[in-house]
């Protein structure tokens, strides 16, 4: 039995570098937070970016990274900065993302963009076969490496290869736009399994691969002439222990050890005879729908009078890909909307949004999860969504009210959640009276189902359940010829 190499675009781990001094953090993003379980408990290894340019990083530090990041086994692939702005920025982010999210309009078809994201997977390849044994598995993650199947196989024709798509597979009408369209199927299909969160992207994918390579399709499995390849859905679960776990250590804590953020959320809701919490935490991203969250939430203050100083919403923003316009237009417009309506409806007592724009340590999501009442996940597109499955899991007494949009892998998972479109205002903004409004019986009902299911399909058993899908390809593999 050989080791298996996962291999994504970040680590889990992030390196930071100040006075000379390297602070390393966790990554943001479902990717990491998931999959770092799987890799915290196996034999792996896990290639990736650190976040930092190579140019970032002095040259008496660059074996000092290397050696943190391998305290986790993890192996750091150096990226340059006109890489990074090619390949991360430029075609991951700029092409891919809006792309496969359906954001047609922010979509770029830039060629030296794809050129950089060819020289870019192609050094993960070299980075990959470089520490390639017989009898190792290659797990490829996500969509900014969705050439690197292809390139493996062609160096290591035997290797057994699996891929896991983390974010929406879009229809062929909108997927066939692509001018790489070819390339990517093609380099996808270098795998042996190719894993999605539902079945809807699975169905898309293989209609794509139909319609564009022309390629047989019997029911999950493509042929590819000398080879097959297998599809299939894997929703991605949590750790739901180590949530449970949590949230429990956070109940029994005695008050005086309370982090800063839990005293504050305690003395506010004294203060304004308990005030209902609602909780949106997201990546600062557009797909999430946090604009129009935010719109939504000041139109409820104001067709429900009554809530007003009876409700807060806290939202949680980290701040995501920076550097694309997209996302700064963004942050502008979310700014702008809070305190928009913070300066419309605030009073003495009550601000009606806080708003964190920065990543937080694991204690204080904890904080936020058990103690809001209502979480609010409106994304207009999302792969997944794990946060809906965090707040759930961490609802120890089974009261507090999921809302999700329909739009997120995770609500054909969810459906005990109060499930709406996040286009339809009028939706959400009722959708968050009844939950305010729910009896503890019914929520307590609805949320034992959802926590029965989250704990049965835990990420551990997802990253199972793709392995062992993944070593039975081996016995129906056939030789491998370049397609
Ligand atoms: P995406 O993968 O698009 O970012 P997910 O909801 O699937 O969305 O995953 C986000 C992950 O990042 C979750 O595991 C969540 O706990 C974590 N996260 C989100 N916001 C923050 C934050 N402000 N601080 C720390 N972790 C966060
Ligand atoms: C999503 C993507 C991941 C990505 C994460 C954070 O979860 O599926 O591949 O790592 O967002 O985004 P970032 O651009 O910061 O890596």
């Amino acid at each position: 039995m050989g080791k298996t190499i996962i291999i994504s675009n970040r680590l889990p781990l992030q390196i930071n570098i100040s006075d000379n001094k390297i602070e390393v953090t966790p990554s943001v993003g479902g990717l990491a937070t998931g999959l770092k379980s799987f890799h915290q408990e196996g034999d792996s290894i896990w290639i990736g970016w650190t976040g930092l340019s190579s140019e970032e990083i002095p040259e008496d530090l660059q074996d000092e990274v290397e050696k943190k990041a391998m305290e986790q086994n993890c192996v750091p692939v150096s990226l340059t900065t006109d890489e990074i702005e090619r390949f991360y920025y430029g075609f991951s982010n700029r092409t891919i993302w809006p792309l496969f999210h359906y954001f047609m309009e922010y979509t770029e078809f830039q060629p030296e963009h794809w050129e950089g994201y060819k020289t870019v997977n192609k050094k993960y390849c070299e980075a990959v076969v470089e520490r390639l044994d017989d009898g190792d598995t290659v797990w490829v993650h996500d969509y900014q490496l969705l050439l690197l199947p292809e390139m493996i196989r062609k160096k290591k024709p035997n290797v057994t290869i699996g891929f896991f798509n983390h974010i929406p597979f879009p229809s062929y009408e909108v997927f066939r736009t692509l001018p790489w369209r070819e390339e990517i199927l093609r380099g996808m299909l270098g795998s042996d399994l190719i894993g999605f969160h539902t079945y809807d992207y699975e169905r898309h994918f293989l209609r794509s691969v139909n319609r564009i390579l022309r390629h047989d399709i019997n029911f999950n499995s493509v042929n590819i002439g000398n080879r097959i390849v297998k599809s299939d859905s894997f929703p991605m679960g949590i750790d739901y222990n180590k949530f449970r776990d949590a949230a429990l250590e956070h109940r029994t804590k005695p008050r005086s050890e309370n982090t800063d953020i839990q005293k504050k959320l305690d003395y506010h809701k004294y203060v304004t005879r308990n005030t209902k919490l609602i909780l949106s935490i997201d990546r600062l991203d557009y797909t999430k729908g946090i604009a129009n969250r935010i719109r939504a939430y000041g139109y409820f203050l104001e067709k429900y009078p009554e809530y007003q100083e009876k409700v807060r919403l806290i939202m949680l923003a980290v701040p995501s890909r920076t550097n694309v316009p997209q996302y700064q237009l963004l942050k502008k417009e979310v700014d702008e909307l809070v305190g928009r309506i913070n300066g419309k409806f605030a009073t003495v007592n009550w601000t009606p949004i806080w708003y964190f724009y920065r990543s937080m340590p694991f204690e204080n999501l904890i904080d936020l999860y058990c103690s809001s009442e209502v979480a609010l996940i409106t994304p207009t597109r999302d792969g997944m969504n794990l946060v809906a499955k965090e707040y759930i899991s961490t609802r120890i007494d089974n009261t507090g009210v999921l809302i999700l949009s329909e739009m997120a892998g995770a609500a054909h998972e969810l459906n005990e959640a109060l499930i709406i479109n996040p286009n339809n205002f009028e939706q959400i903004v009722d959708t968050i009276k009844q939950a305010l409004e729910m009896p503890e019986e019914e929520q307590i009902r609805r949320n034992k189902v959802l926590q029965r299911r989250l704990k049965r399909y835990s990420v551990e058993k997802w990253a199972e359940d793709f392995m062992t899908n993944l070593k039975n390809t081996r016995k129906t593999r056939k030789a491998f010829k370049t397609i």
